[in-house]
C-alpha cells in the first residue's frame, strides 16, 4: 500500500486517484485522524459512507465498483471470497477520491466454512471453551476470506419457540445469553478487532427482538421498562461491554416506536448510558419500513428519524443516498448529525485496521487459496467436538443408549441423509456438500462391525404450500426435496427395515427452513408425515431412538411417551453425523443441558423458568382451587430450563453456606459435592440460583447466576464452591435503580432448574 503525501493532507487538499488510501501519521489519535479526514470528505462522500450495500443480483460488479470509485458506499456484505472483494477494495482505495477504504461484512453466525451447530445448539453446551473455539474458528476462516465485521452475537432473549429466529440466539436466560455473548465477541475480536484474523462484532438485534408478539416474527414488541432493563437488555449490554465494535438495529417496535427511529434506545440508552462508542447498523431495509410502520409519511422523512435516532449505516440503502443531501441542504437535518454517523463508520474501520492496511485479511492476489471451504481438518474436529458438547439427552428408557457396535440399525426419517439440513440457518459461506449426515457418521461409526439399512420414510412434510414457502426463502436454491412416492410406500419402507433390524434410529423435526428468519409457526409439533412414520415405527416393537433435527422447543409429548430414547441434536454442522454417532455409540458421553425451557404445548407459551413470583401460584393436588393454571394440562414445562441426561447419573448433596449472612460489598461461599454415582465419566452442569425472598419489586422465582461444567470420573465426587457477592442480587426496581436490597435470598443448587437443592442467607 502507498502512503499518502503528508503535505496534500495536512493541507486538506483533494487526492489523487492513483494514491493508496489515507492512513494515520505516526503518533497521530484516532480522533485526530479522523477529524483530518472528514474535513477533507464533501457531504455526498460522507453520505457514502453511511451505504452498506449488498452484493447480489441487484447490481452487477461493475456497477458496484463505480458505486464504490463513485464514493458512494461505505461497505458491503454478502461477497465472501478474496477474488470478490479485491476488485472492490481496489476500487475504493486507488479510485475513489480519497481513497477511503471500505469494509466486508458477513452473517458469519455459527461458523464460516465450517459450519459449527447452530447458537441454540452451542448454548446447550453451556460450554464456554467450546463456543468461543467455535467464534474463533469462525473468524479465523472469515477473515481469511476477506471479511471484517461480523453481524454477531445474535443475543436476543427468547421465550416463543414459534418464533423461528429462536434458532440463532442462545435461549431464554439473560445470564447465560450474557456470559455467552461476551465469550463470542472475544473470541470473534480476538487480540484486537484490528488483528488480521479477527472479525468486529456487530451484536444483534438491538433491542428485544425476540419479543415479538406471538413469536411472528417482525410483529411488534410492547414490554415493561422493568421487564426489558431485567431480562432482556443484559446480553447486548453485556456484549457491548465486552468491545463489540458494531450493533445492528432490530426491525420491530420498542414500546411503540421502531427502533430504527428510537432515539430512547438508541441515543439514551445505548451511547449516553452504555457508552457505547461503535458503529450502529440499521437492518435490511429497516429505514425504508419506517414508511411501513407509519411514523414516516415518506422515504425522505424515514431518512431524518432515522439519521437524527443514530442509525449510522443504512443497510442495503436506498433512502440515505437519495434523501440525506436534501434534507442536510434544507437545513431539517442538521451537518452535526451526518458528520457523527460518519465518524463512527471511520471509526469502525479504523478499529478493523484499514486504515493501516485495506488489504490485511485480502492479502495478494497470488496468495489467494484455493476455493476449498470446511477442508481444515483442525476445524472440522473442532466441529465435531462442539457438535457432541451440544446435543441433549432427553430420554433413555432402560439403558437404550448408547448403542452397541453390532447388529442391524434402521435408519429412518427424512433428515437422516440430509446434508443442507445439517447446516442450520445463517450457515454462511458452509457448503451442503461438505457436510456429514447421520447415515454416513453412523456407517463411519460402524464400518464393518455392523449394518445401517437406511429408508427414508417420509418427508419432513406432505403439506406442499409448506414446502413452497420454505422453498422462497433467501438461499440459493430451492432445499427441500420431496419424494415423489405415496407416503404409505415410504412408511412401508421403512417399517420394513425396522423389522429386519436390532434398534430404529429415526431422524425426524424440521427443515432448517423452518427454524429461520421469517419461519415462525403455529404449531410446534414434528409435522403429520413424520409423526405417521413414528407411529408406523412404534408399532414393529423395535426399540426406537428419535433423533431430533430442529431449531426451536417442539411439542414433544407423543415423542417422549414412546421414544425409548430421545436426543436432541439441533442442526449440529458440518460435522453433524459424526458427533452424533459418537453420542449414540457413547463415544461422547452426552452432558448439553437445555438452554430454553420446552412447553407441553402452544397454549402454554411463554414458558420460562424464570417467571416472576404470583399472588396465586399453582399449587398442585388441589383442583379448581383458584391458583393460576391451565386447567386442561400441567402447568411445568415438558422439560425444564436446563434439563439434560448423561449415560451417566450424577447426586447433589444439600449447599453448605460459609456464612448465614453477607455484609454490604461482601460475599459468601455456596457449596455442594457432586458426585458421579454411575458406571460411566462424564460432565454435567452444575447450576446456581438464586430467588429473593422479599423486595420492593415481584421478583423471578429464580434467576440462573452462575454454572460450572464438570467433569467426573465413574464414582468420583467433588467440592463445588460458588462465590455469591452483591452484584448477583441486584435487580432493577420500580425507579430502574441497579441495586442489592437488604434481606433473605434463597441460593438454589442443582443439575436443572428445577431439581435443586436450597439454602437461606441474609444480605445484610
Ligand atoms: C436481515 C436479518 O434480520 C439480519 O439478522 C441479518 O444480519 C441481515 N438481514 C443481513 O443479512
Amino acid at each position: 500500500m502507498r502512503i499518502l503525501p503528508l503535505l496534500a493532507v495536512c493541507a486538506g487538499l483533494a487526492v489523487s486517484s492513483v494514491q493508496a488510501g489515507p492512513r494515520p501519521m505516526p503518533a497521530e489519535s484516532k480522533d485526530a485522524f479522523i477529524a483530518r479526514l472528514m474535513a477533507q470528505m464533501t457531504l455526498d462522500e460522507k453520505i457514502g459512507q453511511l451505504r452498506l450495500i449488498s452484493i447480489g443480483p441487484d447490481m452487477t460488479h461493475e456497477q458496484i465498483n463505480k458505486e464504490i470509485a463513485a464514493g458512494r458506499i461505505g461497505g458491503t456484505f454478502n461477497s465472501v471470497t478474496r477474488g470478490e472483494n479485491r476488485p472492490m477494495q481496489d476500487a475504493a482505495v486507488k479510485h475513489s477520491r480519497l481513497g477511503i477504504p471500505m469494509f466486508f461484512a458477513y452473517d458469519v453466525v455459527h461458523g464460516h466454512r465450517t459450519v459449527f451447530p447452530i447458537s441454540l445448539a452451542q448454548a446447550s453446551s453451556w460450554d464456554m471453551q467450546a463456543i468461543a473455539l467455535a467464534a474463533r474458528t469462525s473468524a479465523i476462516e472469515a477473515s481469511a476470506d476477506s471479511l471484517d465485521m461480523t453481524f454477531a452475537p445474535m443475543v436476543d432473549i427468547s421465550r416463543d419457540p414459534r418464533w423461528g429466529r429462536t434458532s440463532e440466539g442462545f435461549g431464554e436466560d439473560p445470564y447465560l445469553v450474557s456470559e455467552i455473548a461476551k465469550v463470542t465477541v472475544r473470541a470473534l475480536q480476538g487480540s484486537s478487532p484490528a488483528a488480521p484474523d479477527s472479525l468486529m462484532a456487530s451484536v444483534k438485534h438491538f433491542a428485544l427482538y425476540g419479543a415479538v408478539e406471538g413469536g411472528r416474527d417482525y410483529n411488534i414488541v410492547d414490554m415493561s421498562p422493568m421487564r426489558m432493563y431485567q431480562d432482556y437488555l443484559p446480553p447486548y449490554r453485556a456484549a457491548i461491554d465486552a468491545g463489540a465494535g458494531g450493533v445492528m438495529v432490530a426491525l420491530n417496535t420498542v414500546n411503540g416506536i421502531p427502533a430504527s427511529a428510537n432515539t430512547w434506545l438508541m441515543q439514551d440508552l445505548l451511547r449516553k448510558d452504555w457508552g457505547f462508542k461503535g458503529v450502529a447498523v440499521s437492518d435490511h431495509g429497516a429505514i425504508e419500513e419506517l414508511t411501513r410502520h407509519g411514523v414516516a409519511k415518506d422515504g425522505r422523512e424515514a431518512a431524518r428519524l432515522a439519521i437524527k435516532a443514530g442509525i449510522d449505516m443504512s443497510m442495503a440503502d436506498t433512502l440515505y443516498l437519495k434523501e440525506l443531501p436534501g434534507l442536510v441542504k434544507s437545513g431539517d437535518v442538521p451537518m452535526g448529525d451526518i458528520d457523527n454517523a460518519v465518524r463512527e463508520v471511520l471509526g469502525a474501520k479504523y478499529d478493523m485496521g484499514l486504515f493501516d492496511d485495506p488489504y490485511r485479511r485480502i492479502g495478494a492476489a497470488k496468495d489467494d487459496p484455493p476455493d476449498v471451504n470446511a477442508e481444515s481438518r483442525l476445524h472440522r474436529a473442532a466441529a465435531r467436538d462442539v457438535a457432541r458438547r451440544s446435543q441433549v439427552l432427553l430420554e433413555n428408557r432402560d439403558g437404550t443408549l448408547p448403542l452397541k457396535k453390532g447388529g442391524t440399525i434402521a435408519l429412518v426419517g427424512p433428515l437422516a441423509d440430509s446434508r443442507v439440513d445439517m447446516m442450520g440457518s445463517w450457515s454462511a459461506a458452509g457448503v451442503p456438500e461438505q457436510s456429514v449426515t447421520l447415515l454416513e457418521g453412523l456407517r463411519d461409526a460402524l464400518g464393518d462391525r455392523g449394518k445401517v439399512v437406511y429408508a427414508r420414510g417420509a418427508n419432513v412434510t406432505d403439506d406442499q404450500a409448506i414446502v413452497d414457502y420454505l422453498n422462497f426463502l433467501n438461499w440459493d436454491k430451492p432445499e427441500v426435496e420431496q419424494d415423489p412416492r405415496p407416503a404409505g410406500d415410504m412408511i412401508a419402507e421403512a417399517v420394513e427395515a425396522a423389522r429386519r433390524a436390532d434398534v430404529v434410529v429415526a431422524a425426524v423435526g424440521e427443515s432448517r427452513g423452518m427454524s429461520h428468519e421469517s419461519s415462525s409457526r403455529t404449531s410446534l409439533f414434528i409435522p403429520g408425515s413424520q409423526r405417521e412414520l413414528l407411529k408406523a415405527l412404534k408399532t414393529t416393537g423395535k426399540p426406537l431412538v428419535i433423533v431430533l433435527m430442529n431449531g426451536r422447543p417442539l411439542d414433544l409429548n407423543w415423542e417422549r411417551a414412546n421414544a425409548d430414547a430421545l436426543l436432541e441434536t439441533w442442526y449440529a454442522g458440518t460435522e453433524a453425523g459424526h458427533a452424533i454417532a459418537d453420542v449414540l455409540f457413547g463415544d461422547y458421553n452426552p452432558s448439553g443441558k437445555l438452554p430454553i425451557s420446552f412447553p407441553r404445548s402452544v397454549g402454554q407459551i411463554p414458558t420460562y423458568y424464570n417467571h416472576l413470583r404470583l399472588g396465586r401460584p399453582f399449587t398442585p393436588g388441589k383442583p379448581g382451587n383458584y391458583t393460576s393454571q391451565y386447567f386442561e394440562e400441567k402447568t411445568d414445562p415438558l422439560y425444564p430450563f436446563g434439563y439434560g441426561l448423561s449415560y451417566t447419573s450424577f447426586s447433589v448433596s444439600g449447599i453448605t453456606l460459609s456464612a448465614p449472612s453477607m455484609p454490604r460489598g461482601g460475599r459468601i461461599q455456596a457449596s455442594v459435592t457432586v458426585k458421579n454415582t454411575g458406571p460411566r465419566d462424564g460432565e454435567t452442569v452444575v447450576q446456581l440460583y438464586i430467588r429473593d425472598v422479599a423486595a420492593s419489586v415481584v421478583r423471578p422465582v429464580k434467576e440462573l447466576k452462575g454454572f460450572r461444567k464438570v467433569a467426573l470420573k465413574a464414582g468420583e465426587s467433588r467440592v463445588i464452591r460458588f462465590d455469591v457477592d452483591e452484584a448477583m442480587l441486584k435487580f432493577f426496581n420500580a425507579k430502574l435503580e441497579y441495586a442489592a436490597e437488604p434481606g433473605d435470598f434463597d441460593v438454589q443448587i442443582g443439575l436443572d432448574s428445577e431439581a435443586v437443592k436450597s439454602a437461606r442467607f441474609e444480605l445484610l
